[in-house]
């Protein structure tokens, strides 16, 4: 069974306590942070002291998807605050390797995401050295944008490169950006081992019940 990781970027960021009450009661398996600097991406939300107070609300691991250019600068300050798992953008990095390598040296699940237009080939050289690998489905900046179709390729090619590469059971493929009920199976069936979703859980009548519905097989 895939892992959901509902997105707080689409929750009621005043009410931060409810979302991850909802994440817990519902069963989802981390909880998604989306870190946004206004220059990596034109949005801004928020920074290491919000992580370190959603840690101290939830046992929950916390998924940090971190936006940023200079994403190094933030690492520490990130682990030191509760996350479980730091994911920087391949296309925010001048060494990709060193940051991956800062990641792990706190003790934490390294990930790298792409862009959709960013080819698997700028993932491949540290690939062995990852937890999991991002791939977002959308152009990051903001929620409730449109999944885009070609991510599916794009997924299952990044499943046969981690065989080749023999490290499929070591990292784990993440999908982000317009998932919803309606298309989490065939992402799942592309290879995808956890879903990021954020309006399709926090706009939802019933968050709870709506990551229930993702974690039906
Ligand atoms: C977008 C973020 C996503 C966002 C997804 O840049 O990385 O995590 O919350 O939102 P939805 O699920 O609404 O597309
Ligand atoms: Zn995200």
């Amino acid at each position: 069974m895939s892992k959901i990781a509902p997105s707080i970027l689409a929750a009621d960021f005043a009410d931060l306590a409810t979302a991850l009450a909802q994440c817990e009661a519902g069963g989802a398996d981390y909880v998604h942070v989306d870190i946004m600097d206004g220059h990596f991406v034109p949005n801004i939300t928020i920074g290491p002291p919000v992580v370190k107070d959603l840690h101290r609300h939830t046992t929950l691991p916390l998924d940090v998807h971190l936006m940023i250019e200079n994403p190094e600068r933030y690492i520490v300050d990130f682990a030191d605050a509760g996350a479980s798992i730091i994911t920087v953008h391949a296309e925010a990095c001048d060494h990709l390797r060193s940051v991956v390598k800062l990641i792990k040296e706190q003790g934490v699940k390294a990930g790298v995401s792409l862009k959709p237009a960013t080819p698997l080939k700028a993932v491949e050289p540290v690939i062995a050295d990852l937890d999991l690998v991002l791939i977002m489905s959308v152009n990051p900046g903001f929620g409730g944008q449109e999944f885009i179709p070609e991510s599916l390729t794009k997924i299952r090619d990044l499943d046969k490169l981690l065989c080749n590469h023999g490290v499929r059971e070591q990292v784990e493929i993440e999908v982000d950006g317009g998932v919803y009920l309606d298309n989490a199976k065939e992402i799942i069936d592309a290879g995808t081992d956890v879903l990021v979703a954020g309006s399709a859980i926090f706009k939802a009548p019933d968050p709870v019940e709506a990551i229930r519905q993702f974690k039906r097989p």
